[in-house]
C-alpha cells in the first residue's frame, strides 16, 4: 500500500473513532477498510444498553462494505487509544473476506502498532472449505 494511502487509511480510522458510541465500556473503536478499488468504508463500535447486541467497529465496516456490494479488500485500520487488537468475533468475520488483506492497529495518535494479515491475526481459521458445499 502506498505510504499517503496508509496514512489516509488510518486519519480515517480515527476519525471513525471518534463516532464511537460506548457509553458502557468508554472504550472506543474506529475501523477503516480499503477496498480493492479504493473506496473506504468506516465503522465505529456501537454499544447497547442490553450488552450483547453490541458490534464491533470491524463489522460495522466490513458488514457496511459488503452490504453494497464489496468483497475484495485490500486493507483496514483499527484504532484504539492504546492500539488495542481485533476480538476473535472480528478476526473470523475478516478471514472471511479478508486473509490476505493487511491489517494495521494503530494507537489513539495513528501510530502503528501492530502491521500483520488476516491469515496471521486468525491461524488455523474455520473457513468456506470446512462446509460441504
Ligand atoms: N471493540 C471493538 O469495536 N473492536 C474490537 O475488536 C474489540 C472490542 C469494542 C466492543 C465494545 O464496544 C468495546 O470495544 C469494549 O469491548
Amino acid at each position: 500500500m502506498e505510504k499517503r494511502t496508509q496514512q489516509a487509511l488510518i486519519e480515517a480510522a480515527l476519525a471513525a473513532r471518534e463516532q464511537a458510541y460506548a457509553p458502557y465500556s468508554r472504550y472506543q473503536v474506529g475501523a477503516a477498510l480499503l477496498a480493492s478499488d479504493g473506496t473506504i468504508f468506516t465503522g465505529c463500535n456501537i454499544e447497547n444498553a442490553a450488552y450483547t447486541p453490541t458490534i464491533c467497529a470491524e463489522r460495522v465496516a466490513i458488514f457496511k462494505a459488503v452490504s453494497e456490494g464489496y468483497r475484495d479488500f485490500t486493507a483496514i485500520a483499527v484504532a484504539t487509544a492504546d492500539g488495542g487488537s481485533p476480538c476473535g468475533v472480528c478476526r473470523q468475520v475478516m478471514s472471511e473476506f479478508m486473509l490476505d488483506a493487511q491489517v494495521l492497529i494503530v494507537d489513539g495518535e495513528g501510530t502503528v502498532v501492530v502491521d500483520t494479515t488476516g491469515r496471521d491475526l486468525l491461524p488455523f481459521a474455520f473457513g468456506p472449505e470446512n462446509l460441504d458445499r
